[in-house]
């Protein structure tokens, strides 16, 4: 079988030797380029930056899952990304597993997605540099994430400021036509097709030029302690998330607190009750239903009896990824295995591509 093929290439040093890689990338390479002459390929990241929540399982990774058939998909843990704000490495190991487990727990399938660690795939690094001579220091100040980011620090790393050229390095390096993110990184594709674009007319056509794929709810999902903020990892306070791997009582806990606004009716109305309407969102895309059949469910019933519902509705929402992550913590080394595949996988397409871009910009040097 093919994946018997790849299993039984002989690795030296924990990479393969050069014809058992020839052999294993055409393998890849062939499968690959069948998937995406019958599917259009997609591709997104996550940071392991630990504390993930529900804002990015409704925002992105449960979109990446409900998508699988429909897509060539990769998908990628982006430590490189993750360093790019103090850390510590012992700390990031361990979230790069978690990272990897939350993943697998929430149905990425790797029998029909590639699932890798940015930094096992050297090429990202390579074309982020080359990618970083066609971005404009100018565009890059502009950056909303980095604004937020840097916002009153005293030293801010080069890495940070790049960041978003990275992120067009991730994309582009597998031709992806699509990009599953939240709101927050719209700006950031954006960028890509504009250094895409670029590119192309610089040293002729090389990249597919890639499309946000925003979903039109649950690509913001908001604090719960602030309506008008984007739920995130970096709010010190912690009620203001769920986390994916909060427990049952946690969860209630944190409904139960979350801010409503006044009145008593539960009624989705951006202006006038935004916290109430981003209750609805979580409850309305965890429960699969629509907006207006949450809201007939709570006609002539108050805030109380609703939360209480959104909690439990969230509570058996998470359950079952949580039990498959508990299941993922006793056999570490399967995921290794996983991820490694993925790995190959990966190196397979961004190999023969990144060897285009050293051809197409003048710096393969070779006489054969
Ligand atoms: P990260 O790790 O911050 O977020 C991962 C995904 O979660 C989405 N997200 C949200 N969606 C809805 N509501 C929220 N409150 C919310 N918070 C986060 C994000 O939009 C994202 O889709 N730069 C990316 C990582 C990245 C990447 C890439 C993405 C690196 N390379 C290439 C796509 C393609 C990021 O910061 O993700």
């Amino acid at each position: 079988m093919f994946r018997a093929d790849i299993t039984a290439a002989p690795s030296i040093g924990g990479r393969r030797s050069n014809r058992a890689h020839t052999i294993v990338s055409t393998l890849w390479k062939e499968q690959a380029q069948d998937m995406a002459q019958t599917k259009p390929r997609v591709f997104s990241g996550i940071q392991p930056t630990g504390g993930t929540h529900i804002g990015n399982y409704l925002g992105a990774i449960r979109n990446w899952v409900d998508q699988q058939d429909m897509y060539d998909n990769i998908f990628c843990i982006v430590d490189l990304h993750a360093i790019t704000v103090p850390y510590e490495a012992g700390d990031l190991l361990e979230r790069k597993m978690d990272m990897a487990k939350i993943l697998l727990a929430s149905g990425i399938d790797p029998e029909r997605s590639i699932l890798f660690m940015q930094s096992d795939v050297r090429e990202h690094s390579e074309l982020a540099w080359i990618l970083g001579t066609q971005a404009m220091f100018g565009e890059l100040r502009r950056m909303t994430q980095f604004k937020e980011k840097s916002g009153g620090q005293e030293s801010v790393s080069v890495g940070l400021f790049g960041y978003p050229v990275l992120q067009a390095a991730d994309i582009i390096l597998y031709d992806a036509e699509k990009v599953p993110v939240g709101e927050d990184q719209k700006q950031h594709i954006e960028l890509t097709r504009d250094i895409t674009i670029r590119f192309n007319a610089n040293f002729g056509e090389t990249f597919v030029v890639p499309e946000p794929d925003i979903k039109k709810v649950g690509a913001r999902v908001m604090s719960l302690d602030d309506p008008f903020s984007k739920m995130s990892k970096s709010n010190p306070n912690e009620g203001s998330r769920v986390e994916l791997r909060d427990t049952p009582s946690q969860i209630s806990k944190k409904i139960r607190r979350a801010v409503t606004d006044s009145g008593s009716e539960v009624r989705y109305d951006e202006n006038e009750k935004p916290a109430v309407s981003n209750l609805i969102n979580i409850y309305s895309l965890f429960a699969r239903i629509s907006v207006s059949e949450v809201e007939e469910r709570y006609a002539g019933k108050g805030y109380g009896d609703f939360k209480k519902d959104l909690a439990e509705i969230v509570v058996e929402g998470l359950r079952p990824i949580q039990e498959r992550i508990t299941e993922l913590d006793e056999s570490p080394d399967e995921v290794y295995r996983l991820i490694d595949e993925g790995r190959q996988r990966a190196e397979a397409i961004a190999r023969p591509k990144m060897e285009r871009v050293r051809h197409v910009t003048g710096l393969t040097f070779t006489n054969s």
